[in-house]
Parts: structure tokens; sequence; C-alpha cells
């Protein structure tokens, strides 16, 4: 595989300096294109014996980076410098997918050859549908989904990181539409119904919707407005830099693990409810405050009591401090399709009203907490039919484009190394092992 020698950010002629007990230590300030600094730790261990340390990583930039950029104050989220509306506005997914892989949209000529190789590589080996026949009836998709993956492994060997001298267009694509499978097919186990097979001649997002909601007895009607909306959802959670999930695949991917079961890793980070998961939670909370004659006021006081472990599902984010630029996408696509499909959704009227009591309160405006992703997300979904313990696996669809584009990166950096962090022993004193000096 080629090895690029990225450029690593541009040394400030400024340095920092740390001084610890009157020795003075020079770290060099890095600057990102968008004008953003970092201070170079790389070599503070090894000069100083001391580490720092930043649980949960909030002020660690753990990579060099050219694939998604936010800007968390001003709400700004861009792939490859493009904004995010313009991209979910003008491009299909599957171009959005090949953007990240490669860094730029591809020409007609490319995107032909792309589309064809998502087509060609959507099958599932057929031995391995015999393995949805294992899980329990009534297992979340997500966990099929994850172990499917990790199963991938097994028949695809040769798909590792060497792999990739080989063509990443056939890496990436193989993966992209067999997961799109494998989601359909996750969920039709769960009901029950016989497994619908990819048909050559769909759209991306269309055939997903035939082999979700296809049946013997009652054929699927491809909506173009409900494809629209598909892609749109797809592309704004194609990548978002370093989250949780993608940070998973980065550290999986770095002890050189197979890729697919690298991303199996990302699929399970994704799932928790802080992160992607968020969007079944945000319904369950919903419903419950629905359920309990709709009373908004109570669950804002609930959210902001230390001792009530509930917080507003779909509230806050650790890069946004004002409102989530997706979000806003996502809360405009989902009333303009409510009314093309004429449906009166309560969950929809809640979710306003507790927006409103929200961010008129003194407690999440401190705070700075505003609607992320995932609150509104699952209305839309639920408005095309799909069903809410799907709602995660609709977001690992979208967002394996930035795990591949994101793995790929590390991989082919010259110099990455595996991650490792230190740490801060704080259990019993060692003892003193024999023969050591006193
Ligand atoms: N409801 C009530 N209080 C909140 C919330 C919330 N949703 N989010 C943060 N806070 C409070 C938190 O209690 C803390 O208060 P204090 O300063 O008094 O201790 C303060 O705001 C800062 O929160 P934090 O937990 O330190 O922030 P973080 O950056 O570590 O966490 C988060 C970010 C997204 C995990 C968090 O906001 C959260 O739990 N939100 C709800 C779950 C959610 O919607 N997750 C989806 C995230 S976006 C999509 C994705 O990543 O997948």
């Amino acid at each position: 595989m080629k090895k690029i020698d990225r450029k690593f950010g541009k040394k400030l002629e400024v340095d920092a300096k740390l001084d610890i007990n009157g020795h003075v230590f020079t770290l060099p300030v890095i600057e990102g294109t968008q004008g953003e600094r970092g201070l170079d730790i790389s070599k503070l261990y090894a000069e100083t014996g001391y580490v720092t340390i930043d649980q949960g990583f909030a002020n660690t930039a753990a990579c060099y980076s050219d694939i998604s950029y936010i800007d968390g104050k001003k709400g700004i989220l861009n792939y490859r410098g493009i904004p995010i509306e313009e991209l979910a506005e003008k491009h299909s997914f599957v171009e959005v997918a090949y953007l990240l892989v490669h860094g730029q949209l591809p020409n007609q000529k490319k995107l032909k050859k792309w589309s064809g190789f998502l087509t060609e590589h959507s099958l599932l080996h057929e031995d391995m549908r015999h393995f949805f026949d294992g899980f329990p009836r009534g297992a979340h998709p997500m966990h099929i989904l994850s172990t499917m993956i990790n199963a991938l492994s097994t028949f695809y060997p040769n798909v590792d990181q060497r792999s990739l001298k080989a063509d990443i267009n056939e890496t990436s694509t193989r993966l992209i539409s067999i997961v799109r499978t494998l989601a359909a097919f996750a969920y039709k186990r769960s009901v029950g119904e016989p497994i619908v097979y990819p048909k050559h001649d769909l759209s991306y997002g269309a055939n997903f919707l035939h082999m979700m909601f296809d049946s013997p007895v009652k054929p699927y009607k491809i909506d173009q407005d409900i494809v629209d909306v598909l892609n749109m959802l797809l592309v704004i959670h194609a990548d978002h830099e370093q989250n949780c999930s993608t940070t998973a695949v980065r550290v999986i991917g770095s002890a050189q693990v197979n890729l697919y079961s690298t991303i199996a890793a990302g699929v399970n980070a994704l799932s928790g409810p802080l992160h992607g998961g968020a969007n079944q939670a945000v319904m369950k909370m919903l419903r419950k405050i629905n359920k309990d004659g709709g009373n908004v006021d109570k669950y804002v006081a609930k959210a902001k009591d230390k001792n009530d472990p509930f917080r507003l599902m779909g509230f806050g984010h650790r890069v946004y401090k004002t409102y989530d630029p997706r979000a806003k996408i996502m809360k405009a696509a989902c009333h303009k399709l409510l009314k093309k499909l004429n449906i009166k959704d309560p969950l929809l009227d809640t979710a306003m009203k507790l927006e409103e009591v929200a961010l008129n309160d003194e407690y999440f405006k401190a705070r700075n907490l505003f609607p992320n992703v995932d609150f509104y997300s699952g209305i839309i979904y639920r408005a095309i039919g799909i069903p809410e313990n799907m709602f995660t696996v609709m977001f690992a669809l979208g967002r394996l484009p930035g795990w591949i584009a994101q793995w790929r990166e590390m991989v082919e950096t010259k110099n990455t190394k595996i991650a490792r962090p230190r740490q801060i022993y704080t259990g019993v004193p060692c003892k003193r092992s024999e023969g050591s000096a006193e």
C-alpha cells in the first residue's frame, strides 16, 4: 500500500512554554487550515516523564484529518470543504460516499464505475443468509448488523489493510453495498418475513426501501420523494470528524485489524444511547412524555435535576455549542415530508414544544444545549415506515463511507502509530519486587 506523507498542519513561529518546577519545555504550536490551533505534545513524555490527562478526549486532537470539518460555535459542517447544506440538497449519497473516500466528487465516468461496483457487490454470500436464523426473534438489528459485519471477515479474509493496494473502490463499495443488504435482511428477520434480494436497476436508496418493504403478498411501490428524503438522511450522517464511533474505528484499525472487524467496532460504538442510539431514545422519550399527558415542562425540569439521571435525548453535543446544522436540515425536511404525506404526528408536536421550552430555559442556554442530529430524524424515519429499532442502523448506513474514509486516511498515513493511551494509576500501591533498589 502506498503510504502518504501527509502535511501535519502548519507549525507556527510562536511556541508554548510549559514550566514544570522551573524546568521549561517548549511545545510547538500547530495550525490547521481553518485556523484552529493545537499544542504538539508528542515529545512531552519522552522529554519530561509527564503525561497529559484528558478524560473523554475533550481537549485532544487524536489525528490530523482532511475529511470533515466542524465549527461548533458557528454551526458549520463541511465534507472535504463542501458545506453539508449543499451536499444534502444537490448530491446523492452515492456521490457523497465517493467524495469522502476519494476526496473529490466523482465525474460521470467515475460515478458510473462506482455505482456499478455498488450494484455488483450488493449480494450477500448465500452461506451467510443462514446466520440470520441463529439470532433470537426480537434481537436488536444493530447487534445483528455488527455481528454480521464481523462475520464478513471470515468470508473475505483478504480484505485487510494490505488489500487496499488492490482497489479501494472494490473494498469500499463491497462494504457500503453489503451492509445495506445486511441491514434490510436483519429487519426482515426481525419481523419474520422472507428476505428480499436487491435489484440491479434500482438506485442505492430505492434498493434499500425495496429490500425492506417489498413482500410476496404486498409489493412495495417506490416513491421518489421518500427516496430523496432517505438520500438526504444518509448524506447528513455520512461523516462527522472524530466522533466516538469514528474514533473506535481509528483505534481498532490502528492495530491493523481486518477492515470488517474494524467497522463492526464502529457499529457497536454507534449503538450507544449517548451516540447514534440517541435517535431511538428520542422516540422513547417523546412517547413517554405524551403518555404522561404531554407535560413538557416536567421533563425539562427532570433533565435539569442533577439527582435525576434523565437527560433530554437528542439535545447537546460535545462540539456544537449552537444549533446542529444537521438538525436544522432535518427539522425543515421533517415538516415538508409530513405535509406531503399528510401525516399529523403527535410526537412532532411534542418535540417542537420540548425544543421551544428548552431553548428558552436558563439551564439549557447557559450550557449551550441545542437539538442535535438525532432530535428530528426519528420522526422522519417513522413517517417513511422505518421501525424504531432500525433507526440507529440507518445512522450506521449513512456513517459507513465516513468510517471507511477515516480508516483509509489512517492506514495510508505514514507514521500512523497504534493507538495506545497512558493512564495515571490510582490502585493499590505496588509491592516492591524482590531485589528492587531501596
Ligand atoms: N440534557 C440535560 N443536560 C445535559 C444534556 C442533556 N441532553 N446534555 C448535556 N447536559 C448538561 C450536563 O449535565 C452538563 O451539565 P453540568 O455542566 O451542570 O455538569 C453539561 O450539560 C455538559 O454536558 P456533558 O455531558 O459534560 O457534555 P458532553 O460533551 O460530555 O456530552 C452528549 C455530549 C451528546 C453526550 C450529551 O449532551 C448528551 O448526553 N446528550 C443526550 C444524548 C444525545 O442526544 N446524544 C446524541 C449526540 S449527537 C449525535 C451523535 O454523536 O451520535
